[in-house]
């Protein structure tokens, strides 16, 4: 179904209104029925959240019905009719849920030209996909053009006529990828052009549309040269040119006199000059991003003390650019409400300034991460209207001193990654909604969080804490808002409070792991309508077995009791929760046959499953096998590699990868893998292994197999692992492993194989190791040889490049060097009251390692906000 082909009703409409030439005041009813068709072609996202762009979402176009025959189509809601004629003239399809399907297929080409009369057509912020039609850009009347925040891949294409009103075009937050067609630049009448967060490429060539107002064309992959003409842009506000890779001079001096918002952010090639002398620099400048920009390298930063902007700046991020002068503080301006000076190398004493109450009265945001910090910084103490403070990563010793607590406007505090001991009292911000304390070394009891009904993110991950989690940090007024609970890599002990999971309604995240509880999983901790996504109790001392109310978390995503002392038999009834992609059970003491499954639809999402070390027994599950959906087909049409995450938070797991355990900090979500390993598995490995297709790795090992490797494991062509080691296994090893291009490591010792190892690719760099054990097997690399003749050859002789697998899992384990993740999957987001003001920042900020613009606060509505991408 092309977009064009959702467009195509309308198209008719007019060619309707073309004949039927009177005036009508109500819509017409075919062009009722036209729209109703509109409607038809699309579906919908059924979500109470959905996109994190958009205040309120709900399906637009369920108003639009045809229940009698005066229902008067040009009032439905999302359509604009011109008043006189009764022409559809806009459509507002704005957070509606649609989800487009392919737009493939071949574009009719009838006239378009009926399409004129369109002027406005919005359909950003829905889930659309594929190509842009050309039709698209056939509407010659048209003035506004949004299809921002969707999935379009593909480039621009070509103009068909000639845009003499369009105004607005907005297609950013897509992956559409090519050069940008100069079209795009030299539009009479364009005052907003955004195509920023997009894939495009190449140069950007001259730009003429002298009344452009705002230029976006953040994060792509742009390697141009900084434009001249946009000195020539004189009605130009805004200026977004961020994280591309853009060279050459910005002369200050010559930019446009009405800017606002300049942004030029992580383009480290960039050189910039200014004539300091100058004192009239961009006189109206309030927004000034030059993160990443490599100034200390060719300007000193005292220089920038002379730019006249930067006494207006109402908001300055200077953030990564090596800085290490000393930055006087006073000299900037009084009116700075935000300011990022995060990742340089500020001698510690170089903040501090003088700490009395005028310096910065409005300042409200403060990013001081990475600085090399030893201390508080002092002029912290004089900012009243302080909202939001990143002092993580820094060097920070003692305890967080009393003066911070006592900030009562604050609703965003990270101080992870310092050497924090402790908290001078009671946390007491009434307004804090997260609060990062992780990676310290705070000792003692566990703090309570702030008694804050806005509370949604509570961390004190990997820290000294001991004794037992209160049961009194639930009964706090946060216990109806807080969203994620992270205590995880401590030393508390005790029980697992009863009401943990009954009191906290909107709880998504519950991350205990690798602490030293014990006693049993209260039998009664969840109950019916929660919200949890992540259940994290690995590494504890649990005892006893799953409670039955893990089947109500609906919304389940990850589950790991992994290495506890649980005894029970396989959890059948997990099998229903339809979101379940992590399920960890490892060392344990499960125990007896798995039994066959019942549901028709499985575990459909997993594709994390490892039940390894423990005592289960009889055949593999090969009926569970059968329906791993996402083992079968993960990543068909995936333009994105993301990790399981919510703002905040990664979802980790320690698995066992080629032999070795890992922590993986992070979980990509292509990350798929079975571990059945040391168990007492027998019977023989089921044939429909070879369906599971996106596996990566498949443990065995250390179980009781017998029969033969099957073929059809030649079909897992992801697979970078397989262990089928200490079993019974007998025959020849199968010819067909030869076509898993990636396998990298490969263990078939002790086993009963014999006959000729299979010969090239992979197999010429297995060793001794992979093969020791098995008396009957004979070639390379072991010393038995095999005849000429003997030695099984891949099917096609040519000799293809052992590829390295795509990713580097341990890089991926610790969480950095890998340019192709970006974006992210965060299951979805829900909040007791509106949208938190730092998600938004957090969503398209420097988490992501992109430009740290900042982000308009959304409006704090009361309706249920939410998020959700995939
Ligand atoms: C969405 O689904 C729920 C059931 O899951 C249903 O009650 C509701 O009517 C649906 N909403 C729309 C707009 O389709
Ligand atoms: C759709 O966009 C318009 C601005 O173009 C905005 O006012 C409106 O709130 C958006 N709709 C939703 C549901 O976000
Ligand atoms: C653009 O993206 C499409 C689909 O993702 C891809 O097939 C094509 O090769 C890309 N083109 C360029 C020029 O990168
Ligand atoms: C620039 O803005 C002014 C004032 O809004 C307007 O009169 C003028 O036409 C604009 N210039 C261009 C080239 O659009
Ligand atoms: C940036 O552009 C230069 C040429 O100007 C090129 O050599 C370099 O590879 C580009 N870097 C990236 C990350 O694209
Ligand atoms: C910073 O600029 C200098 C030249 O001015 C260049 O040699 C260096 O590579 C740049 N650093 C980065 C990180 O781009
Ligand atoms: C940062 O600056 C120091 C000197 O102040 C220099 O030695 C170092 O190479 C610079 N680092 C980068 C990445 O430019
Ligand atoms: C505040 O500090 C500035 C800069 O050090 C100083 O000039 C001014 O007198 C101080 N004001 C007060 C009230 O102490
Ligand atoms: C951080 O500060 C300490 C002194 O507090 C200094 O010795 C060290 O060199 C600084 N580190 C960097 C990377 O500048
Ligand atoms: C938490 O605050 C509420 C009012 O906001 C209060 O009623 C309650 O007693 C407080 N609880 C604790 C444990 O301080
Ligand atoms: C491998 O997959 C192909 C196509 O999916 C199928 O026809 C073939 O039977 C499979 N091979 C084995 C040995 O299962």
């Amino acid at each position: 179904m092309g977009f064009l082909a959702l467009l195509y009703p309308i198209l008719c409409l007019h060619f309707m209104l073309f004949y039927f030439v009177q005036p009508l005041p109500l819509c017409h009813p075919d062009q009722k029925l036209a729209l109703l068709q509109f409607k038809s072609s699309f579906s919908y996202v059924n979500s109470t959240t959905f996109h994190f762009r958009c205040d309120q979402s709900y399906p637009t176009t369920s108003s639009w019905k045809n229940e009698n025959v005066m229902e008067d189509c040009c009032s439905w809601e999302g359509v604009t009719c011109d008043t006189a004629l009764g022409h559809v003239i806009s459509l507002d399809l704005n957070c509606s849920w649609l989800q487009g399907n392919q737009f493939n297929g071949p574009i009719p080409s009838s006239s378009f030209s009926n399409l004129q009369l369109l002027t406005h057509l919005d359909f950003s912020a829905n889930k659309l996909e594929g190509r842009l039609p050309p039709s698209l850009f056939e509407l010659s009347q048209i003035s506004l053009l949004r299809s921002s925040n969707n999935q379009l891949i593909g480039p621009i294409p070509n103009r068909i006529v000639r845009y003499s009103n369009l105004e607005y075009l907005d297609l950013s937050s897509n992956f559409l990828n090519g050069t940008i067609p100069s079209w795009c630049y030299s539009l009479p009448a364009l005052r907003h052009l955004n195509l920023g967060h997009n894939q495009f490429t190449g140069h950007i060539t001259k730009i003429s549309s002298y009344s452009l107002e705002e230029l976006d064309l953040s994060s792509n992959k742009l390697y141009s040269s900084f434009p001249k003409s946009i000195y020539d842009l004189q009605n130009l506000t805004s200026l977004s040119l961020s994280s591309n890779n853009l060279s050459g001079l910005v002369d200050l001096d010559m930019l446009p006199q009405n800017l606002q918002l300049l942004d030029l952010s992580e383009n480290s090639l960039l050189t910039f000059s200014l004539n300091t002398n100058t004192h009239a620099t961009i006189p109206d400048l309030q927004e000034l991003y030059l993160s990443s920009c490599n100034i200390s390298n060719f300007l000193n930063f005292k220089y920038f003390h002379n730019l006249r902007t930067l006494h207006l700046s109402n908001i300055l991020y200077f953030s990564s650019n090596n800085l290490s002068d000393l930055v006087d503080l006073v000299r900037l301006s009084k009116n700075l409400i935000d300011l990022d000076l995060s990742r340089n190398n500020f001698p510690s004493f170089s903040l501090d300034i003088n700490d009395n109450d005028s310096t910065f009265p409005n300042l409200q945001e403060v990013n001081l991460s990475s600085c090399n910090l030893t201390t508080f910084p002092k002029f912290l103490k004089s900012l009243h209207m302080l909202e939001w403070l990143d002092l993580s990563n820094n060097k920070i010793c003692g305890n967080v001193p009393k003066w911070m607590l006592g900030k009562d406007s604050m609703y965003y505090l990270k101080l992870s990654h310092n050497s924090l001991t402790g908290i001078d009292s009671q946390i007491s911000w009434h307004h804090l909604e997260y609060l990062d304390l992780s990676s310290n070394l705070l000792q003692g009891e566990l703090p309570l969080p702030p008694n804050s009904t806005n509370m949604v993110f509570f961390s004190v991950a990997n820290n000294k804490l001991s004794g037992n989690i209160s049961p009194s940090i639930f009964h706090l007024s946060n216990a109806r808002s807080l969203g994620t609970l992270v205590l995880s890599h401590n030393n508390f002990s005790g029980k697992i409070p009863r009401c943990i999971g009954s009191f906290h309604r909107y709880l998504q995240v519950l991350d205990l792991k690798m602490n030293n509880l014990s006693g049993i999983i209260p039998p009664q901790i969840f109950q019916k309508g929660n919200m949890l996504t992540t259940l994290n109790f690995n590494g504890n001392q649990l005892e006893g077995t799953l409670p039955s109310s893990l089947a109500l978390c609906k919304e389940l995503q990850v589950l790991d009791v992994g290495n506890n002392k649980l005894e029970d038999t396989f959890p059948n009834w997990l099998e229903t929760l339809q979101e379940l992609q992590v399920l960890i059970l490892r060392g344990n003491k499960f125990h007896g046959i798995i039994r066959d499954s019942k549901a028709k639809d499985s575990f459909p999402k997993l594709r994390i499953f490892d039940i390894s070390n423990n005592k289960f027994t009889g055949h593999l599950p090969t009926s569970f096998l059968e329906h791993f959906k996402a083992m079968m087909n993960l990543h068909e049409g995936k333009t994105q590699v993301e990790y399981m995450r919510i703002p905040g938070y990664y979802d980790s797991v320690t698995v066992t990868m080629k032999g070795l355990v890992f922590f993986l900090e992070r979980i990509l979500t292509i990350f798929t893998t079975i571990d059945f390993s040391k168990n007492k598995f027998d019977g023989e490995i089921p044939e429909l292994i070879g369906k599971l297709q996106s596996l990566k790795g498949i443990n065995l090992s250390h179980n009781y197999l017998t029969g033969s490797i099957p073929k059809s494991m030649g079909n897992l062509t992801n697979l970078e692992w397989l262990d089928l080691s200490w079993n019974n296994l007998k025959g020849e090893i199968p010819i067909e492993l030869i076509n898993i291009n990636g396998l990298s490591d490969l263990k078939l010792s002790h086993n009963k194989l014999v006959g000729c190892i299979p010969g090239g690719k992979q197999f010429n760099t297995f060793t001794n190791d992979s093969y020791e054990g098995n008396l009957g097997l004979r070639g390379f690399p072991l010393s038995s040889t095999c005849g000429r003749d003997e030695r099984k050859q891949p099917p096609s002789s040519a000799e293809e490049d052992d590829e390295e697998s795509g990713f580097g899992w341990k890089a991926v384990a610790v969480g950095y060097g890998c340019g192709a993740i970006f974006g992210m999957s965060m299951g979805y987001f829900v909040f007791s009251k509106g949208k938190p003001k730092w998600l938004l920042r957090m969503i398209e900020g420097n988490d992501y390692h992109r430009s740290s613009k900042r982000v308009k606060r959304p409006r704090n509505n009361n309706a249920r906000g939410g998020v959700r991408r995939n």
